[in-house]
């Protein structure tokens, strides 16, 4: 008989369950709780894979021109053997994303060396490229024929493109008028059934978990343990970046607040396996407008979370009863991290401080450096703590919101940043443009 590669393990009660054996709405049968994958070596000394070995394959698995290869996903795919055959892995070449350093960004934060890991740059333009090629894969190899989620924009774009690519059906739940275009023009350009329910995220997820007890749908949510093995490849991918150098601290936005647990899971592997010797800070950043997990640690130390409702102009995390919270609260006390909130006007600020260094990306993942000054503010993160900026999402995602700080109509009150560049109207004379180019730079 094959050897069981996996099995998924409640986060509650701890009962194990074969992968193929999950109810739809991807909850425990016993206590309702989430799943996570457990493999025969997270718990088993013996089984433990060789990691001078691994470090070796990744790196030989470069120069290969195999699609799983150069996935950087499945490149490392002994750590997520989630499928019986790789081959059928559904891939766009996903992650390989860069890590950049950002001087100018570090030097306002306070901290003398700061590193964004730009998950943005994946094959549609956020980390959930990443989660949705493990996925899907595996709804793909179990015979699915059609996949679902409800989502605030990133995840259907994602789900859209790898669905088409393996030639199965999606449908997207978004909430009306509350994603950036970007993200509504990609699931319809990727051929999805796009359906705008007149609510919010929250309520989209409620009428999907109606609709999986009901129909033959597999959802790919984040509550969907498989995403979280493909999301925590980041954490390999900047590590082996900085030569199994661990930094001090990873700042990623919280918003369903699955992606910090899964990143933590993969520094947690990595220190089990003996990659590394510790585990970074993991620290979840939202918006003061979607900020349940930050009340939660607030009133209870994150024992309870009491869902709020959640406006914010970063849509992306605009979630006010995030689904995976307990599995962030663990992680973020595993690790010592912290859990910070941000205005409106500093995710702005920090948007376009990050835009100037040429690097850009949606609002959602500017709350990380928003919240990074806050947390240098008051010693919370020293000077010389290396620390890296989980960037989600591209900045072409919500070129509204670019525009919009730019000429100054973000907000009513909007402060006049040094940082806005509205675009200027001239005639088209050489001596109109000589004035203008005098008097706004130096030449
Ligand atoms: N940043 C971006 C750009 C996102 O799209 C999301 C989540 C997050 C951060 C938060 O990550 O949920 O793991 O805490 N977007 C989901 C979506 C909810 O539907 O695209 P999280």
């Amino acid at each position: 008989m094959k050897e069981k590669s996996h099995e998924l393990r409640c986060t509650g009660c701890g009962a194990r369950i074969a992968g193929t054996d999950a109810t739809s709405n991807f909850r425990c049968a016993q206590c309702g709780e989430l799943y996570e994958v457990v493999y025969p070596w997270s718990s088993d000394g013996a089984n433990l894979p060789n990691a001078g070995a691994l470090r070796w394959l990744w790196q030989e698995r470069r120069s290969s021109t195999l699609p799983i290869d150069q996935s950087g996903v499945w490149r490392f795919r002994d750590l997520l053997p989630i499928l019986d055959d790789p081959s059928h892995a559904v891939t766009l070449r996903e992650g390989n994303t860069p890590l950049y350093e950002l001087p100018r960004c570090g030097k306002i934060a306070g901290v003398d060396w700061l590193l964004a890991k730009h998950q943005g740059m994946n094959p549609t333009g956020s980390f959930k490229d990443t989660g949705m090629t493990a996925a899907l894969s595996v709804a793909a190899e179990r015979g699915f024929k059609v996949v679902a989620c409800a989502s605030t924009g990133n995840t259907s774009a994602a789900m859209a493109a790898y669905a088409a690519r393996a030639g199965l059906t999606s449908i997207v739940f978004i909430p009306e008028g509350k994603i950036a275009w970007g993200k509504l023009s990609q699931s319809m350009d990727y051929g999805a059934l796009t359906i705008q329910l007149k609510s919010d995220f929250d309520g989209c997820v409620r009428v999907l978990n109606d609709l999986v007890k009901r129909l033959p749908i597999y959802m790919l949510n984040s509550v969907n343990p498989y995403r979280l093995e493909g999301q925590k490849t980041p954490a390999l991918e900047m590590v082996e970046q900085m030569d199994w150098q661990v930094p001090e601290h990873v700042i990623v936005p919280g918003g369903n607040l699955a992606n910090s647990s899964a990143l933590g899971k993969g520094f947690e592997e990595m220190k089990r396996l003996g990659l590394i010797s510790r585990v970074p800070k993991i620290s979840v950043i939202q918006a003061h407008g979607a900020n349940p997990l930050y009340r939660a640690m607030q009133a209870s130390g994150g024992e309870q979370l009491e869902p709020v409702v959640a406006d914010t102009r970063a849509t992306a995390i605009r979630i006010g009863n995030p689904a995976s919270w307990k599995k962030a609260v663990r992680i973020i006390r595993a690790t010592g991290g912290w859990v910070e909130e941000v205005s409106e006007q500093e995710i702005a600020q920090a948007k376009a401080e990050i835009g100037a260094e040429g690097i850009g990306c949606e609002p959602a993942s500017a709350v990380t450096l928003a919240g990074l000054k806050k947390l240098t503010r008051d010693g919370r993160i020293g000077r010389e703590e290396r620390v890296v900026l989980l960037l989600t999402g591209h900045t072409l995602k919500d070129p509204e919101y670019t525009i919009d700080f730019h000429r100054g109509t973000l907000f009513s009150n909007q402060e006049a940043s040094s940082l806005r560049k509205p675009p200027i109207v001239l005639e088209a004379q050489t001596e109109a443009v000589l004035k203008t180019l005098e008097s706004s730079i130096q030449l």
